[in-house]
């Protein structure tokens, strides 16, 4: 069977570092809060020039040089955004045309802080329906834009930037042993729109409007639904906890995160994290955190890699990976 192989992965950051110390300078806030109940001390925020587009065209560079290819060899870009540049057309096709790629075709995937989980499964389904064989996924934010920076209880949460991994089809045999996304679980429930959302829109207010959250309720529901998605990928595919090389988790919160990971036997060494360094970048932050960790070494060819993630909506969901 056709296997979407990962083939090359890359990130990109804003030059500037926002420490929560700074953070105290534009909020009532303090370093201790936002890392005990966070364990962020930094983020990276968007400067003039820098966007949605940019730092996603510089990922997918850095994706493009570390597999060895140019925008030539790719047939499908994805683009998983909330903060596009443009309301339209979608980023993934500005991003196509920073890339001199005129080819193939492009599209973004709204699924906000699950939107790379959702692209990733997308872009492995466009492969075994031999709709496409190689495929650059991009997760790319500049939540920094859509930020009440008057309210402490969001904006010491967020930053920005962008991650990329290609994915290319490759023969299987049908097992958990094959290399490649193994499985999938989405899922969403709209019931829960108004716990994290933006309060504007084209269509409603004509206005890009402000992220707001439900920051309690949101944490609430987080580890039963994130849980839930990687347990079914466990399920499905007759793996373990005891298997798992990489849990690659978005980066929210540590304590989600950690509650997650605890509940489901996995153990603390075995988890990705990088939310200290960048915050939450939604749908930049697990493959801005596979970057971190398959950059220095620790995923290597042939581990089993769980990625998860939750987000507005709700969305949430998890992929489970042979690399
Ligand atoms: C946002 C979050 C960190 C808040 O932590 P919490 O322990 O739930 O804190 P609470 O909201 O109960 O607030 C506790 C107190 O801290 C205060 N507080 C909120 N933000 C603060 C900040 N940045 N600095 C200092 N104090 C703050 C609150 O006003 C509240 O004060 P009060 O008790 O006097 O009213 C936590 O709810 C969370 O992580 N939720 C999930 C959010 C998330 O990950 N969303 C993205 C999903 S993709």
């Amino acid at each position: 069977m056709i296997r979407s192989v990962v083939r090359g992965f890359g990130a990109a950051l804003p030059e500037r570092v926002v420490t929560n110390r700074d953070m105290e300078k534009i909020v009532e806030t303090s370093d201790e809060w936002i890392v005990q109940r966070t364990g962020i001390r930094q983020r990276y925020i968007a400067g003039e020039g820098e966007t949605t587009a940019s730092l996603g065209e510089q990922a997918a560079r850095a994706a493009l040089d570390n597999a060895g290819l140019t925008a030539a060899d790719i047939d499908l870009i994805i683009c998983a955004t909330s903060t596009p540049d443009n309301t339209f057309p979608a980023t993934a096709v500005n991003i196509q045309n920073r890339l001199g790629m005129h080819h193939g075709f492009a599209f973004d995937m709204q699924a906000v802080c699950s939107g790379f989980v959702y692209a990733v499964t997308t872009a492995d389904s466009y492969i075994r329906g031999g709709l496409a064989k190689r495929v650059l996924i991009i997760g790319a934010e500049t939540f920094s834009r859509i930020l009440d920076w008057t309210d402490r209880t969001t904006c010491v949460l967020f930053g920005d930037g962008a991650g990329a991994l290609i994915l290319e089809a490759a023969e299987g045999e049908g097992t958990s042993q094959d290399r490649g996304v193994l499985t999938a679980s989405l899922r969403s429930d709209g019931a829960h729109k108004d716990k994290l959302y933006v309060d504007g829109g084209p269509s409603s207010t004509g206005t890009v409007g402000q992220l707001r959250m439900e920051g309690r309720e949101v944490f609430k529901y987080a580890v039963g639904m994130i849980t839930d998605v990687i347990q079914a990928a466990f399920d499905t595919t007759g793996t373990t906890a005891d298997d798992l090389d990489w849990l690659v988790p978005h980066q929210a919160n540590r304590r989600i995160i950690e509650g997650s990971a605890k509940k489901l036997g996995i153990a603390p060494e075995k988890v990705v994290i990088t939310v200290d360094l960048h915050g939450n970048t939604s749908a930049a932050s697990i493959p801005l955190a596979i970057a971190a960790a398959a950059g220095d070494g620790r995923i290597k060819k042939g581990d089993l890699v769980m990625l998860e993630a939750m987000g507005g909506g709700f969305t949430w969901g998890a992929v489970l990976l042979r690399w």
